[in-house]
């Protein structure tokens, strides 16, 4: 991205002032607001308090019931609560069997895990840029990977997809890629908690071998640190629950012998990715509120579309007519370039206004692990570059009021000297 100097107009330093001399004379420090946060009350609380007094408190009778309430709510056969969404990730990425030298494709706009899952077990990572519209992989652009790779001799072993920001993957023409070229996908769902594609809140397992989620708090719902995989494959779910517990089964049909109720046996190595009960209970309280946090998040994002919408300094996040979207994220793009204002004096600005924006994301293949070690360079995804030097994440979150709505986007127009 080029450094630009910023050029902040007279606009927007009088407001700056104005606002200095206001907090000044209220005396009051301003309200600042993140791009998103967790919504915690008192039967969340009540939920946890009730199970920290159990015998068990590390993952037992609570997290299985959470377990089925995922299925249920996600419309799964199967569920695995994990430590977070990182080991949910690593967990899919054993389960399927990837193996060193096997290439695995994602977007380069995602969170590292997503591609770091593949490193983890010595796969190869390659991206395919995203659709400029959706901002999710691009099937048009993947099959294109996919053949390069065949043209060399190599079958793509999976693909990662990533439903960013909440917003659906094109599943149908991943699901037609996938008949076609025989690969393993998953759907990388962390964002997507309460999306719908085709009228579907229920279609992760639905077109992937696996699906995972993070709890983290500024996810739709959280345990503090969480995660789960989803997955209609019962031989995936036996092994995802076998390697979350250090590789040790009980199970009958796998032991080699029997030296009584205790005894347990080891086949692969796994790790203790396992979560506590009482974050379960969270979990659970938590899950009957989601519809109720989308419902929240909707009208946020309906909010910043009007605002923002008519101004041609922005593009706002476009929705396919074949999904609804879960708004895990609000990804604004405000066109720094044509304003001639340079984004990194922009955060800071917005920031002394109280507004704390994040960017999702720096395009995983500009991250120096993967320039170094896989050969990316600028260039190699333009779109992805680009939405990169655009996109802003602002806040969205169910606690948000009308008047924090107004605060915040009069002060992202304010900021950029706009009125
Ligand atoms: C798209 C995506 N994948 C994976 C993860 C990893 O989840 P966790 O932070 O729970 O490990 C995240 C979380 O930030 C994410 O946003």
């Amino acid at each position: 991205m080029k450094n630009k100097k910023s050029k902040l107009s007279k606009q927007t330093l009088q407001y700056r002032n104005s606002l200095k001399k206001q907090q000044k004379t209220d005396n009051r420090q301003p309200k600042t607001y993140y791009y998103g946060k967790q919504t915690i009350d008192s039967s969340d609380i009540n939920s946890v308090a009730k199970i920290l007094p159990s015998q068990f408190i590390t993952q037992g009778p609570v997290s299985q019931h959470f377990e089925n309430e995922l299925c249920d709510y996600f419309g799964s056969k199967y569920a695995s609560v994990a430590a977070n969404g990182t080991a949910a990730l690593h967990l899919i990425a054993l389960a399927l069997g990837w193996k060193k030298d096997d290439v695995v494709i994602t977007s380069p706009i995602t969170f590292l895990a997503s591609a770091n899952c593949a490193i983890f077990v010595g796969a190869s990572v390659d991206f395919a840029d995203i659709d400029n519209r959706t901002y999710t992989i691009d099937p048009n652009k993947l099959e294109e990977k996919i053949k390069y790779y065949l043209s060399r001799g190599k079958k793509v072993k999976a693909v990662v997809a990533v439903d960013f920001a909440g917003h659906p993957c094109n599943w149908d023409a991943l699901s037609t890629l996938k008949k076609k070229y025989d690969f393993q996908l998953v759907n990388d769902f962390c964002h997507a908690l309460g999306a719908e594609y085709k009228n579907d809140i229920q279609y992760g397992a639905k077109y992937a071998d696996a699906v995972n989620l993070s709890f983290h708090p500024v996810k739709h719902i959280t345990t503090g640190e969480g995660g789960a995989v989803l997955t209609n494959n019962p031989e995936v779910d036996k092994r995802i629950k076998i390697l979350r517990t250090h590789g040790m089964t009980k199970d009958e049909s796998l032991l080699e012998k029997n030296d009584g109720p205790w005894y347990y046996e080891m086949h692969e190595v796994g790790f203790n990715y396992r979560i506590t009960d009482f974050q379960c209970a969270l979990g659970i309280s938590q899950l009957k509120k989601l519809n109720k946090f989308i419902k929240k998040r909707r009208e946020i994002a309906e909010y910043y579309d009007r605002f923002f919408g008519e101004r041609n300094e922005f593009i706002i996040p476009y929705v396919s007519k074949k999904v609804k979207h879960a708004y895990h994220l609000y990804p604004l793009q405000i066109k720094f370039d044509e304003l001639n204002i340079n984004k990194k004096d922009y955060y800071n600005l917005l920031k002394e206004l109280g507004v704390v924006f994040q960017v999702h994301y720096i395009p995983v293949h500009l991250q120096p692990y993967y320039r170094k070690n896989f050969g990316f360079k600028p260039g190699d995804f333009p779109i992805a570059e680009k939405f990169y030097e655009r996109e802003v994440s602002i806040p969205i979150y169910p606690t948000l009021t009308k008047i924090d709505l107004t605060k915040i986007s009069r002060s992202i127009i304010n900021a950029l000297g706009l009125k």
